[in-house]
């Protein structure tokens, strides 16, 4: 039977097989979502596939009444997911921001997937985003063809969504030149798209609002605009308030992507990811652990992010070229290509760090010396 796939149409269908490199939320926590919905008895607002208890239960995990286990997918504190959630419950939109790392599209993600089922109606932010990122494009063909008509109008996400009554995601918006970034004003406050070319416009119903990310670190960024600003709720989202959460929320991690990726699960892994969880904080922090001795910072963010990448390869080495046990040297190179960022400057950091602080901590030998090895 031949499809025709509709362009427009939001993808072909939720059901194609999940042969897919990284599942979409919906698609890869598809039972949680269906045992969810069908347990939920709470007044859902319009369009929403679920009640906000049920969306802050999927983000933090939960067992249901017919024991059904949702995993935890955000952790940290659970104010915050509420906050996110009743947000998007109002006609105010959501913004995310936070330091590189900190789940904030994992979080958007989780949220629409949620929401309405569909994290897919994604503006991505770069420095290029033209206004038909946001409002609307043309097909040029049919343009020239039959002149501008509903049919010749390629809609974006937020219109879609607008459509739809559905949630819109908009990654980096502080990347997005500051003219294009205020096309979302009239959006936000009207709930309206105006389309002059047609004198028509795009009304949003019930169900459509928008989370936007942002993150206050990276450099050559646009400033929000206090206008659009105004329309957002902000939610901040922390780093990891302890060694033991970041940890944990690595370890999940790591599972879920070493599972996705076929490698073998890392049975005593667990004290290689607290010494690479320890190291990023410590230098991130300026200060050691126990608060005795100062440290310099690298340039580098040395996320939860980046230490789940250092893992996930530590493991993928441990698996192809060791025993499949992760052991310090499998994590060594990977902690040195985050940390090193600067050749010159970081390097030295580093160096003073591992001599004045790995090495004389007990118990740490065997990676001071595999830390040595790739740094020489
Ligand atoms: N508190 C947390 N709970 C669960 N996962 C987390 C947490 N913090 C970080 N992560 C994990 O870190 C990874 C990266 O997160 P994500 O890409 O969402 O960060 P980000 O804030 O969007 O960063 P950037 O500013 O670089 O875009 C995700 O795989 C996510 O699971
Ligand atoms: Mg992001």
């Amino acid at each position: 039977m031949s499809v025709s796939v509709d362009p427009t149409s939001v993808k072909p269908s939720g059901t194609e097989p999940t042969d897919a490199l990284r599942p979409h939320a919906e698609d890869a926590f598809a039972f949680e979502l269906a045992a969810l919905a069908a347990q939920d008895d709470r007044p859902r607002p319009a369009r929403w596939k679920m009640s906000p208890w049920a969306v802050a239960t999927y983000l933090l995990g939960g067992v249901l009444p017919d024991g059904t286990v949702i995993s935890p997918k955000y952790v940290g504190p659970r104010r915050i997911v509420e906050v996110a959630v009743t947000t998007l419950a109002t006609d105010r939109a959501l913004l995310l921001l936070g330091v590189p790392g900190t789940a904030k599209t994992w979080v958007s993600e989780h949220l629409a997937a949620a929401v309405s089922g569909d994290s897919t109606l994604l503006v991505q932010g770069t420095a290029g985003t033209p206004e038909e990122a946001i409002r609307y494009g043309w097909n040029y063909a049919q343009l020239l063809a039959h002149g501008p008509s509903r049919d010749a109008l390629v809609p974006s996400p937020v219109m879609r969504a607008m459509a739809e009554g559905a949630t819109v995601r908009v990654e980096e918006l502080t990347r997005i030149p500051a003219d294009v970034q205020d096309t979302l004003i009239t959006v936000l406050s009207e709930k309206t798209l105006p389309i002059p070319e047609l004198g028509q416009e795009v009304q949003a119903v019930r169900g459509f609002n928008l989370i936007a990310t942002a993150n206050d670190r990276d450099r050559g960024v646009n400033e929000l605009s206090s206008a659009l600003r105004r329309r957002f709720n902000t939610v901040v989202l922390p780093l990891p308030e302890s060694v033991e959460a970041e940890v944990d929320i690595v370890a999940r991690r790591v599972d879920q992507i070493g599972r996705s990726l076929d490698l073998p699960a890392a049975p005593d892994g667990f004290e290689e990811i607290r010494r690479v969880v320890t190291v990023f904080r410590e230098l991130r922090d300026g200060v050691t652990a126990d608060g005795r001795t100062k440290v310099k910072s690298p340039s580098g963010t040395l996320s939860t992010a980046e230490a789940i990448s250092v893992v996930t390869s530590g493991l993928a080495l441990a698996a192809h070229f060791g025993d499949g046990v992760l052991r310090p040297a499998d994590v060594a190179a990977g902690i040195l290509g985050a940390v090193v960022r600067d050749p010159a400057a970081d390097r030295v950091v580093w160096q003073e760090y591992l001599e004045a602080v790995v090495r004389e901590r007990a118990g740490w030998t065997d990676f001071y010396r595999a830390c040595r090895e790739v740094s020489a």
